[in-house]
């Protein structure tokens, strides 16, 4: 039986997340999302993540020291990054320059733990330093150095904006991180086991990641919530604006899940953090349309169980960050990199090369036609 999108089809097991779309629940390994938001850091959720249990303080020592040792790029994957053409999307620039780390790291060790131990550590490392290049890049001006003695989330704002962030700022943003670090087997991860299920090295596994997280109906959604917002402009005419996009049967950007049937847990912490900072930072007007939004698609959708999901609040977040929109999906990128390790490794631990089957609806065999007796049209 064709089951188009593959719902409800399991097509692995996993041992990384649990999503109950029905009570809004999700735990990574084990542990509730909002008890990490609170607890961890991206970096300890990373670890968590790809090797299955809580660091111990020496492991996590070790593995933040290693990654603050690799974030630097090679003169030579910024070099390639400044021939990239300035208004290419971010994500297109990601994409790219991810891949291109396979010209430099042997693709053949994938069953050696070393080789897999520093293949995590350079994508956690690299991906966020290669993220605030091209934003600087991009201006005409040279991509700095990452700063040592600046934690992961801190040091990639200060990449981005030139300046140090204000803690609140940083511990925010690694929140964020931690949020969208795994969700179990959507679009992009699926795209990574199908990949990483040749055998090929895992730079052309996040890289194919990427790719697929780009669209907006995955990751790329979160910067058409902020245009959605910003057309719709006032709360009092976001009622009018739900009808019409319903009648006109439009999706509602940063709304709908395949899993949750409830508001995405993720949604109500970011909507959290994103009061956190505008009580320290002042509001953002577009704020209150997202809450009228919200408010009036209730009655609309929620019968449905169509609810915000993760994109709807983050974008308001990065914006009150300083963040520009065409970066809220590369952000994305850097968290989600977590959870594609963690199913590479899954999946390398019980491969089966995927290999689905279709309905073939084409033709059956024809008869050639030569050229000169085809219709002429
Ligand atoms: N606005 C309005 N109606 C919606 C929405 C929405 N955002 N999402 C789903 N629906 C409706 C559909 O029109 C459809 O209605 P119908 O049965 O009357 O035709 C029904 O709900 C089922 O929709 P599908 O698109 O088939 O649901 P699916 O599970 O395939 O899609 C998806 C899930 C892609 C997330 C969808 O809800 C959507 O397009 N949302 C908007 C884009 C978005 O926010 N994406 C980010 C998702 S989170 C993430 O990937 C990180």
């Amino acid at each position: 039986m064709l089951r188009p999108g593959l719902e409800g089809v399991p097509v692995t097991q996993s041992a990384i997340c649990d999503i109950d779309g029905n009570q809004g629940e999700l735990n990574y390994r084990g542990y509730p999302i909002a008890e990490l938001a609170a607890k961890s850091s991206f970096l300890e959720t990373t670890f968590l993540l790809i090797w299955g249990e809580l660091p111990s303080a020496s492991q996590l020592r070790d593995f933040e020291e290693a990654i603050q040792m690799h974030r630097r790029l090679s003169f030579r994957v910024r070099d390639m990054m400044k021939c990239f053409p300035a208004s290419g999307h971010p994500m297109d620039a990601l994409q790219s320059s991810a891949a291109s780390l396979g010209l430099f790291y042997s693709r053949r060790a994938i069953d050696d733990p070393e080789y897999i131990y520093d293949a995590v550590v350079r994508l956690i490392a690299k991906i966020p330093t290669m993220v605030a290049a091209f934003q600087l890049i991009r201006k005409g001006e040279d991509p700095i150095r990452p700063r040592d003695d600046l934690p992961y989330s801190a040091n990639f704002l200060y990449m981005l904006t030139e300046k140090e962030p204000d803690p609140l700022a940083a511990r925010v943003f690694d929140r964020c991180l931690i949020l969208h670090a795994e969700h179990s087997l959507n679009a992009s991860t699926f795209s990574a086991r199908v990949t990483a299920s040749t055998l090929t090295d895992p730079y052309a596994v996040i890289a194919s990641a990427v790719g697929t997280l780009a669209g907006p109906l995955h990751g790329g959604a979160n910067e058409d919530v902020i245009a959605m917002l910003e057309e719709i402009n006032s709360p009092d005419k976001a009622k009018a604006y739900l009808e019409r996009a319903i009648t006109k049967k439009t999706k509602i950007m940063g709304f709908g899940h395949r899993e949750y049937k409830v508001k995405d847990p993720r949604a109500t912490l970011l909507q959290s953090f994103a009061e956190d900072l505008f009580a320290r930072f002042g509001t953002d007007e577009m704020y209150n349309v997202a809450k009228a939004v919200e408010n009036e698609a209730s009655p609309l959708l929620g019968p449905k169980g169509i609810y915000p999901n993760v994109d709807f609040y983050s974008g308001l977040v990065y914006r009150k960050l300083g963040i520009p929109r065409d970066l809220f999906t590369p952000i994305f990128a850097i968290s989600r990199v977590a959870g594609w390790l963690a199913h590479w490794r899954e999946q390398l631990s019980a491969n089966r090369i995927f290999r689905p089957t279709q309905i073939y609806t084409g033709a059956k065999t024809r008869t050639w036609v030569a050229l000169d007796e085809r219709a002429k049209n």
